[in-house]
C-alpha cells in the first residue's frame, strides 16, 4: 500500500471512548512506529461517526475501508494485513442488515446512504483539537467572507433568506431573531450558544461540540459581527466534560490563529468567547433560565413579556441559538441562501440531526433533509425494529414531546407536520418503541422526569404534574378509574395554559398524545386490568398456549424461579404462584407460545 497520503481515523467520540477507542488509537500509533514503513500513515482521533453502538470505528483513507467494533487486539492485524498488504479484514467490516451483506466502505451502508450532512459535515473527518484540520476543510472561510465582503444587513439577509429555523426546539426563524436584535442600539450585546441538551437520549449537540467545535465558534463570531456584539458565551451541560474540554482547546487555538480576540484576522473586529458550565437542571436549557444561570443566579425561567433579543443577559440585547443552529451558519454563508433552501421542504429548509434510539436495529446520530419520512428514518436508516417485532410508536421532541403511532409512519419530519399531530421536533431526540412498550407507563415515566425537573415556581407545573404522576402511577398499578382519563386531559389543559415556561406548557404532551392514540391501553389497564406490553407487573401474567408450544424447554431453562414445568416435546405450563413476571420466557420462546394475560386471581391453595 502507498502510504504517502494515507490517513487512519480512529473515532474518539464519547461512545467509542467508552469502548476503549483511545487505547486503539494509542496502540495503532505505537505499532506503526515499530513497523518498518517508508512513509508512516497519519493516525488521527476524530469525533463521533454516528454509529456508536458499533464502535470503536476506524476508517482508512483514501482506500475508504471502515472497520467497526475494533479492539486493541485487532491493531496488529490492521497494520500487518491492511496497511502493509492491502488485505481487508472481513470480521471487522460492517454488516448491513438491510442489504444483508458486509460492506468495505461505511458510506455504502443504508444507515449512511440516506443522510445528508451539513452540521455534521466535519465530524468523524477532522481531529477536533487541530484547527489546521478545520481550515483544510474550508473552515473560517465564511468568517473571512463576512468580515471583508459583507455588511451586517447582507449577512442577516442571507440567514433570513435561507429559511434557517432554530434547531433547539421551537423552530423560530434565526434570521428574524438576528434582525430584531441588530435593530436595538443598546450596547453591549451578547451572543449565547445553548449547549445544555437535557433531553434523555439526545446527543446531537454534544457530538458537534466534541467533534467539530470550530464550526460553532465560527457561527457565533459571524453573528457577533452581524449584530455588533463582542462577547459570546457557550453554556454547556454540566455532564459534558469532553465537549467543554474540546471547546476550550478550540477557543484557545482560534485565539492563537487570530480568529478570536482583538482585530480578528486584521479586520478591526473584536470578539471573544467564554465557556459557562451548565447548572445541572433540565430547565436551565430554557432561554431565560439559562441567562439567569450565566449571570450567576438560580436557573429559573422568568416571564417573557420582554424578549431576550431586547433584554437578555444583564438586560442587554442577546441572541441565543442552539449548537446545531450555529453549526449551520458557516455553510449557509459560504454556499448561499439558495443552496440551503434547496435542501429540505417549503418552510423547513436544510437538514435536521436526530439521535435515533430505542428498539431500532441501528441506533445513532443521523442527519437527514427536513421532510424525510419517518418510515425512512426508522426502517431504512434505523434498519427496522429489533428482532423484527411490530413497530408501535415513536416519541419525538424529548420529555415534553408526543407519541406518534404507526398510522403516521409516513409523516414528514419537519417542525410543522410534527406539531400538527400533537408532537414536536424538539431538539431531535427520536425514541422508537415496539409492542413491548406500555404507553401508560411511558407517559408515567415522562411525568416523573418532569415533576423532578420542574423548578417549582408555578403551582400548576409543580403540583399539577405531581397529581398527573399520581393518577398515572395508580393506573399502572391497576388502581385507576375510567374518570381518570378525563381528569388527566383537564389537568393537561390547565397546566399548559397556566404555566410560565415551555417546560410546564408542554409537559402534558406525552399524556395527551398517548390518550389520543392509545386510549385502548388506558382502558385495558383500568377496566380489563391488563397491560398488554407486559410492563406493568401488577397487571401482567404469563401463560403458555398449548397449541403453539413445541415443548423445547427453552423458557424453563431461562426462568429464574423454576416456575415452568413440562415434558420435552409436550406443552409446558407456568405456575403463576412462583412466577415473578420477569418476562424471560416471553422474550425467549422461539414459537411465540408464551402469552401475556391480565391480573391473575390468586390461587386458593
Ligand atoms: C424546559 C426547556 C428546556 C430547553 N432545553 C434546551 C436545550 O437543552 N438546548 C437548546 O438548544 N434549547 C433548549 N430549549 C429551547 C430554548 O429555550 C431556546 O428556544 C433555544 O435555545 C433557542 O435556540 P434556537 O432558536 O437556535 O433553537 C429548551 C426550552 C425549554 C422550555
Ligand atoms: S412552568 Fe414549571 S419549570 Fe417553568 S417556570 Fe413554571 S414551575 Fe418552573
Ligand atoms: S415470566 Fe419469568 S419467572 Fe415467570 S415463568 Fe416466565 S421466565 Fe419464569
Ligand atoms: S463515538 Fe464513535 S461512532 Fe459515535
Amino acid at each position: 500500500m502507498n502510504n504517502s497520503n494515507r490517513k487512519i481515523l480512529v473515532c474518539c467520540g464519547t461512545g467509542c471512548l467508552a469502548n476503549n477507542s483511545f487505547e486503539v488509537y494509542t496502540k495503532l500509533k505505537e505499532k506503526l512506529k515499530d513497523t518498518k514503513i517508508a512513509v508512516q500513515p497519519l493516525v488521527k482521533a476524530t469525533g463521533c461517526n454516528g454509529l456508536c453502538e458499533k464502535g470503536p470505528v476506524v476508517k482508512i483513507l483514501p482506500d475508504d475501508i471502515s472497520y467497526f467494533k475494533v479492539s486493541t487486539k485487532d491493531v496488529d492485524a490492521i497494520v500487518e494485513k491492511t496497511i502493509l498488504n492491502g488485505e481487508i479484514i472481513d470480521k471487522l467490516l460492517y454488516y448491513d442488515t438491510n442489504e444483508k451483506k458486509k460492506l468495505i466502505s461505511h458510506k455504502d451502508a443504508t444507515f449512511y446512504k440516506h443522510q445528508q450532512k451539513i452540521s455534521l459535515r466535519n465530524i468523524g473527518e477532522v481531529d477536533p483539537l487541530l484547527i489546521e484540520d478545520y481550515l483544510e476543510r474550508d473552515g473560517y472561510k465564511a468568517l473571512r467572507k463576512v468580515l471583508f465582503e459583507m455588511t451586517s444587513e447582507e449577512i442577516i439577509d442571507v440567514i433570513e433568506a435561507s429559511g434557517l429555523r432554530g434547531r433547539g426546539g421551537a423552530g423560530f426563524p434565526t434570521g428574524s431573531k438576528w434582525r430584531t436584535c441588530y435593530k436595538y442600539n443598546n450596547f453591549p450585546k451578547y451572543i449565547v450558544c445553548n449547549g445544555d441538551e437535557g433531553d434523555p437520549g439526545a446527543f446531537m449537540d454534544r457530538s458537534i461540540m466534541e467533534g467539530d467545535p470550530n464550526t460553532v465558534i465560527e457561527g457565533m463570531i459571524i453573528c457577533g459581527y452581524a449584530i455588533k456584539s463582542h462577547k459570546g458565551y457557550l453554556y454547556i451541560r454540566d455532564e459534558y466534560e469532553l465537549a467543554r474540554k474540546n471547546m476550550q482547546i478550540a477557543i484557545d487555538n482560534a485565539k492563537k490563529h487570530g480568529y478570536l480576540g482583538e482585530n480578528i484576522i486584521g479586520s478591526n473586529f473584536d470578539f471573544d468567547l467564554e465557556i459557562v458550565r451548565g447548572g445541572g437542571a433540565f430547565v436551565c436549557g430554557e432561554s431565560s433560565a439559562l441567562m439567569a444561570s450565566i449571570e450567576g443566579n438560580v436557573g429559573e425561567p422568568r416571564a417573557k413579556y420582554i424578549r431576550s433579543v431586547e433584554k437578555g443577559l444583564w438586560n442587554q440585547p442577546t441572541i441565543l441559538n442552539n449548537v446545531e443552529t450555529w453549526a449551520n451558519i458557516p455553510p449557509i454563508i459560504s454556499n448561499g441562501a439558495k443552496w440551503f433552501k434547496s435542501i429540505g421542504i417549503e418552510n423547513n429548509s436544510g437538514t435536521k440531526v436526530f439521535s435515533l434510539v430505542g428498539k431500532v436495529k441501528n441506533t445513532g446520530l443521523v442527519e437527514v433533509p427536513m421532510g424525510t419520512k419517518l418510515r425512512e428514518l426508522v426502517f431504512d436508516i434505523g434498519g427496522g425494529i429489533i428482532k423484527d417485532r411490530p413497530f408501535k410508536a415513536i416519541q419525538t421532541g424529548g420529555p415534553s414531546g408526543g407519541c406518534i403511532p404507526k398510522e403516521h409512519l409516513d409523516i414528514s419530519l419537519d417542525f410543522d407536520s410534527l406539531s400538527n399531530i400533537g408532537s414536536m421536533m424538539g431538539s431531535g431526540g427520536v425514541i422508537v418503541m415496539d409492542d413491548t412498550t406500555c404507553m401508560v407507563e411511558l407517559a408515567r415515566y415522562y411525568m416523573e422526569f418532569l415533576s423532578e425537573e420542574s423548578c417549582g415556581k408555578c403551582t400548576t407545573c409543580r403540583e399539577g404534574i405531581k397529581i398527573m404522576l399520581e393518577i398515572l402511577t395508580n393506573i399502572t398499578k391497576g388502581e385507576g378509574e375510567l374518570e381518570d382519563i378525563e381528569l388527566l386531559l383537564d389537568l393537561s389543559e390547565t397546566i399548559s395554559n397556566a404555566s410560565l415556561c415551555g417546560l410546564g406548557k408542554t409537559a402534558p404532551n406525552p399524556v395527551i398524545t398517548t390518550i389520543k392514540y392509545f386510549k385502548d391501553e388506558y382502558i385495558d389497564h383500568i377496566v380489563n386490568q391488563k397491560c398488554n406490553a407486559g410492563i406493568c407487573k401488577k397487571l401482567t401474567s404469563y401463560y403458555i398456549e398449548e397449541e403453539i408450544c413445541i415443548g423445547c424447554g427453552l423458557c424453563a431453562k431461562k426462568c429464574p424461579t423454576n416456575a415452568i414445568t413440562g415434558i420435552k416435546k409436550e406443552p409446558h405450563i407456568i405456575n403463576a404462584d412462583i412466577c415473578v413476571k420477569c418476562g424471560a420466557c416471553f422474550t425467549n420462546c422461539p414459537t411465540g407460545a408464551v402469552k401475556i394475560g391480565g391480573v391473575v386471581v390468586e390461587s386458593k391453595n
